[in-house]
């Protein structure tokens, strides 16, 4: 069951901010062999060609570039339908546009028909691994696995925990909330290629003894995933410090209840002190920036580099419906952007390390994805040069592929994939779209 694929490649060894290998391969006319749904090897096509057996198809990716999958390290499946809601912040968004819309995945079959919509566009933006909010519902979260699963991704996910400041109809307690996500750990934890994410809401929505059960959940089960947002709007950090008077700072909140960790990834991290920084990078704990989300929300602007000096883990993420874009590569456009705004500079290298090996490490799963490794699972994605006229012009003004890398990250979206492929599968192909 080999499959060869040829064309421009290009993936990351490690992290560019470490400056103790070369941090990135890339082959202007390589050949990528996959067998049973893994990188079997990587090598010149000149070379590979030579070695092919007769009977491995050989598929062309001509105009193309081949790269990793995106990984996208927060997301929310049930606002798929709130993008682009208009003129609020984050905490009037909440109640006018999202808690509204969640309440419908009370509804399996609404869950299940979304949830395919939310992976269709996805794949049609090259991501293949996400970290993923369902609702409190819990059969939201069965829904959406139970999607991933027929179409064999590496997913994670987990059903919000919040029992408190949210409408009635969206609420669950302590108990309960401890026992759905016990369920939904047993049923789809380290099935196939999912995995299960602690899902407390954020402070403001979940009472201290809430979180102590998410804590619990964490202790009984080490390899569990934990995700939550943190210091995005001011506002929402006033209101932490009104809610849990007895914790230092909003992280601490968190951090009483044990929800800190190697597999804990905070979204947003904004507004930090001095202490919750360093706090993060103590307990490996990684951040999700999400600059779509945290420009349209007004949020704030992200401070990349003081979490590459505190070496801590960190992934781009779109934060879908906050963020106003599944693509990654318009992700990194913005992130370009708020790093510019506060007078610091996104490297080429890096805006593409953060959406692929960069998620990897922040999600715990580099030795699986994130790049073209032996052994690897085969997620990857064919961007297409010529994907619209402007972008084919540029494209060809373009001296090195660094260069090109920067045009893609800044101009490209969909339209730009033209296939996405999963454990050596084609999930998508923008060509052959119904
Ligand atoms: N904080 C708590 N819930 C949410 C949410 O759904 N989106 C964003 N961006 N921030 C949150
Ligand atoms: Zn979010």
């Amino acid at each position: 069951m080999k499959q060869a694929h040829r064309g421009s490649i290009l993936h990351f060894l490690g992290d560019p901010d470490s400056a103790d290998k070369q941090c990135y391969e890339y082959f202007s006319d390589g050949l990528m062999i996959i067998e049973n749904g893994h990188i079997h090897s990587l090598c010149d096509a000149a070379q590979g060609i030579k070695n092919l057996e007769p009977d491995v198809p050989l598929i062309e990716h001509p105009n193309s570039l081949i790269m990793p999958g995106f990984v996208d390290c927060h997301i929310h499946f049930p606002q798929t339908e709130v993008i682009a809601a208009y003129g609020e912040q984050l905490l009037q968004w909440l109640n006018k546009y999202t808690f509204p819309a969640e309440g419908k995945f009370k509804d399996k079959t609404y869950a299940k028909t979304m949830a395919e919509q939310f992976l269709n566009e996805l794949l049609r933006a090259g991501t293949t691994t996400a970290l993923v909010f369902g609702t409190v519902h819990k059969q939201s979260v069965d829904a959406f696995f139970e999607a991933c699963e027929q179409r064999n991704l590496r997913m994670i996910a987990g059903k919000v925990m919040m029992d408190r400041n949210a409408p009635e109809y969206l609420t669950d307690d302590p108990e309960s909330s401890y026992a759905d996500s016990k369920d939904l750990i047993e049923k789809w934890h380290n099935r196939g290629r999912l995995n299960y994410a602690i899902t407390p809401r954020f402070a403001p929505t979940s009472s201290k003894e809430q979180l102590q059960k998410a804590g619990q959940l964490l202790s009984e089960y080490p390899d569990i995933y934990m995700q939550t947002h943190l210091s995005e709007n001011l506002d929402e950090i006033t209101w932490v410090k009104e809610l849990f008077p007895e914790s230092e700072s909003y992280l601490d909140a968190y951090d009483r209840a044990g929800l800190l960790g190697r597999r804990s990834v905070f979204a947003h991290c904004i507004h930090l002190d001095d202490k919750e920084w360093q706090r993060m990078a103590e307990s490996q704990s990684g951040i999700a920036f999400c600059p779509t989300s945290n420009l349209f929300l007004g949020s704030g602007l992200f401070n990349l580099n003081r979490a590459v000096k505190e070496k801590i883990n960190v992934g781009l993420a779109t934060d879908v419906g906050g963020g106003t874009s599944f693509s990654m590569l318009q992700t990194m456009n913005e992130a370009y952007k708020v790093l510019q705004m506060r007078g610091d500079t996104l490297s080429i290298l890096k805006m593409f390390y953060l959406a692929t090996l960069g998620g990897a490490e922040t999600l715990d799963l580099s030795d699986k994805i994130g790049n073209f490794e032996i052994g690897k699972e085969a997620d990857f994605i064919v961007l297409d040069k010529t994907c619209t006229p402007l972008i084919k012009m540029r494209l060809e003004k373009c001296s090195d592929i660094l260069e090109e890398l920067f045009v893609l990250g800044i101009l490209g979206d969909d339209r730009a994939v033209k296939q996405t492929w999963s454990a050596g599968q084609k999930v998508h192909d923008r060509d052959q779209i119904n």
